[in-house]
């Protein structure tokens, strides 16, 4: 439930990436060793994952931002459906698995309301690297002793190259990806995978290789701050004309973010591990065009449009990367936003004042551009299904009541 009208001021500490632990948390797969991860976000989606992985016989021990794994005695390998179809992230754990036990079954994660977003580049790859993939009763089944290989894939796939870049760490030989995703969060997943004796070089350009080896050792590593997290609050920093800094960043995993706030009338300044966002007027209208990084992220897409919602001017917001990644769009418009969708691309002009509504979240980041956009509408806002935000914000009614706003969680 939020009251709008606020200017959000302070200082805010981001959590660790969820996306950057997600694939470093199946990393735990790859050995028999303990690995120690810090900076662990507080989200459903990764006590999730930590279900998961303790379904499959891991130790896994999570206190705080801390979590303690251990996967030398699995019981099993299979990833079962009532698990993964809750989180598609889930199929993190294939590659993994097939690459130390030669072995894996992991449900397919089916639909999203995001988009179809399959998984055949991920079964391409691996059957590149000689394993028999085959899909049977809604499963992946994958067996066979890896051997490294020249993969391209046909889209850059986040998920893709994080899968089968820890495939690779145990094959046989040499592995290239080409085409490979650039994400910050791919980076931090090598970073981690070379701490436990994997030797990989690229990763963070587009053909990343990787030197198999015979096993991997324990780490002690810790998380990537959330560079969307922290883009979330700066977007609302701007939205409501206040002056947040966000502390715990890694502020170069947001140049092109800082870039698209600066255009919009943002006075962005930032150090080592901090970003300030401050604006005394209101917003001006940006346009996205969201792509692979290093361009512009799709999961900040929701975010910007909540601001060329009440933004001077008329903003263009085009999504590449998700055919429907569109849905705040009804909400938004519930709020008396002024967007109009042709095809690929939403173009809002800017309402001087939104008025509160009753809203329904669809998917993550759609549920954080409908709390900002409620911060600056007129009256009470009340956003449903908030479990959509609670996968990737830690506490976010938390943090925002920090910062000024009004806002609580109701039953
Ligand atoms: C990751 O999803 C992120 N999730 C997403 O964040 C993010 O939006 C996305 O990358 C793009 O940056 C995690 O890291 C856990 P992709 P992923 O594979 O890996 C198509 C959030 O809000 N594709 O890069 O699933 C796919 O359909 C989430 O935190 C295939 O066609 O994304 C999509 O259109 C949402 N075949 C495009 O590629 C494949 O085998 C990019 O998907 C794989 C992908």
């Amino acid at each position: 439930k939020v009251l709008g009208g606020c200017r959000l001021s302070g200082e805010v500490k981001i959590s660790g990436a969820k996306n950057a632990a997600l694939p470093i948390l199946a990393a735990s797969l790859l050995t028999a060793d303990n690995l120690v991860l810090h900076n662990v976000p507080r989200l459903s989606d990764i006590r999730t994952m930590n279900k998961l992985l303790a379904g499959l016989g891991a130790q896994v021990d999570s206190q705080d931002e801390t979590v303690i794994l251990n996967a030398k005695n699995l019981t099993t390998l299979e990833a079962p459906y009532d698990l993964v179809k809750t989180m598609r992230a889930s199929i993190l754990v294939l590659g993994p698995m097939l690459a130390r036990y030669g072995e894996a079954k992991v449900s397919l994660p089916g639909g999203c309301a995001i988009g179809a977003r399959p998984v055949d580049q991920h079964i391409k790859g691996l059957q590149a690297m000689g394993a028999e993939v085959y899909i049977e009763h809604g499963y992946v089944i994958a067996k066979g002793c890896l051997k490294g290989a020249h993969i391209v894939t046909d889209m850059v796939t986040v998920g893709g190259t994080e899968n089968l870049m820890m495939a690779a760490t145990l094959a046989e030989g040499k592995t290239v990806l080409e085409n490979a995703a650039r994400e910050p969060e791919v980076v931090d997943l090598a970073n981690c995978l070379i701490a436990m004796g994997a030797k990989i070089k690229g990763a963070g350009t587009p053909v990343i290789e990787i030197e198999g080896v015979p096993s991997l050792h324990g780490a002690e590593y810790n998380i990537l701050p959330d560079r969307i997290e922290a883009g979330s609050f700066l977007v609302a920093a701007l939205m409501t004309q206040g002056d947040v800094t966000v502390t715990h960043v890694a502020p170069h995993t947001l140049d092109i973010v800082m870039d698209k706030l600066r255009e919009a009338g943002g006075v962005i300044e930032f150090g080592d591990d901090w970003i300030r966002a401050r604006i005394d007027r209101r917003p001006k209208a940006v346009n996205i065009r969201t792509v692979p990084h290093p361009g512009f992220p799709t999961d900040m897409q929701a975010q910007f449009m909540a601001l060329n919602c009440i933004a001077e001017g008329t903003g263009r917001v085009t999504e590449t990367i998700f055919e429907n990644r569109f849905m705040h769009v009804p909400e938004l418009q519930r709020l008396g936003a002024n967007i109009s969708v042709e095809g690929h691309t939403a173009v809002v002009t800017g309402v001087e004042r939104l008025s509160g509504a009753n809203l329904m979240a669809t998917d993550l980041r759609a549920s954080a551009s409908l709390v900002m956009a409620a911060l600056v509408a007129s009256g009470t806002s009340v956003v449903d299904r908030i479990y959509h935000l609670d996968r990737g914000y830690d506490h976010m009614e938390l943090k925002l009541s920090q910062l000024g706003a009004k806002i609580e969680r109701i039953s």
